[in-house]
């Protein structure tokens, strides 16, 4: 892995663990204003001091987000579909890496279709998003996107999805958390990462998930509505935080959250 590569990976995947709290905002490109993300510079503001990194697109990421902000960026760059078009699996390339190199972004992202009528159209962007990243120095995380088939995650089908991006060049992978994810990380040789999907019931659902998902071997979570849906998102990311940087369990990031909720300030994390 050349130099710049490398570093720019180690902004994502803190050294000291190889783990990372990313956290995604980038779902207006293909959903709108999502509830809670209506303006996302007032959501990730107060969120982006706990952030290992973000996931935005770059208009957010232009209109949105400081350029005095030292938070590494993962800059969407797939899209070209809409919750309300024919079918979300169609998706192309819609950023450059000229400007996600101009943007100063520490990886790029896109998604990928397994399984979907574009499987063969996503799986061609990633090659070439790969090619394209690695002359100029840029990580590319694939994100094992199943749009509104969310039947789909089963540790079978994500780890054939997850060990096709990384055979394809992906440097990250993610994708969901599921029964077995052992059996999904064992057969991906590249780090893994899992999004939190919709909205969970309680924030230990949220964080029993985020443990499950470490435990089984995620290298963190790249996560946004079980956080900034939350009603009370700094406390979830710094429980977050615990569980994926501290090692702490479910229950010990729990109370933590809810230390932190009633305005405390514990030792961890
Ligand atoms: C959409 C994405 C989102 O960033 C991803 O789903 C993570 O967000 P959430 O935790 O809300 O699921 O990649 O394809």
């Amino acid at each position: 892995m050349d130099w710049g590569l490398q570093n720019r990976l180690s902004r994502i995947l803190k050294p000291d663990d190889d783990r990372t709290v990313m956290l995604a905002a980038d779902h207006g490109y293909f959903l709108g204003p999502t509830n809670r993300l209506e303006d996302p510079r007032s959501t990730l503001e107060p969120l982006l001091r706990y952030a290992d990194a973000i996931m935005v697109t770059r208009g957010v990421l232009r209109n949105c987000v400081a350029a005095t902000t030292d938070v590494p960026v993962v800059l969407r760059v797939s899209g070209g579909t809409s919750v309300v078009g024919s079918d979300l699996a169609h998706e192309t390339i819609t950023t450059s890496i000229d400007d996600a190199v101009r943007l100063n972004a520490s990886a790029v992202a896109l998604s990928v279709f397994v399984g979907s009528k574009y499987e063969h159209e996503t799986l061609a962007n990633l090659g070439m998003l790969v090619d394209q990243g690695v002359a100029a120095g840029m990580p590319v995380l694939a994100v094992t996107a199943v749009g509104k088939e969310l039947e789909k995650r089963d540790a079978r089908y994500l780890a054939l999805c997850c060990r096709i991006v990384a055979e394809l060049g992906a440097h990250v992978a993610k994708t969901y958390f599921c029964e077995e994810f052992e059996q999904v990380v064992a057969g991906c040789p590249i780090p893994v990462v899992i999004a939190g999907g919709l909205k969970l019931e309680t924030e230990l659902d949220v964080l029993q998930l985020a443990y499950r998902a470490v435990q089984a071997g995620a290298a963190g979570v790249d996560m946004g509505r079980n956080i900034w849906q939350s009603d009370d998102p700094v406390p979830m990311i710094r429980a977050v935080r615990a569980v994926v940087h501290e090692n702490a369990t479910a229950e010990d990031a729990h109370e933590l959250f809810l230390e932190l909720k009633q305005g405390g300030h514990p030792q961890l994390a």
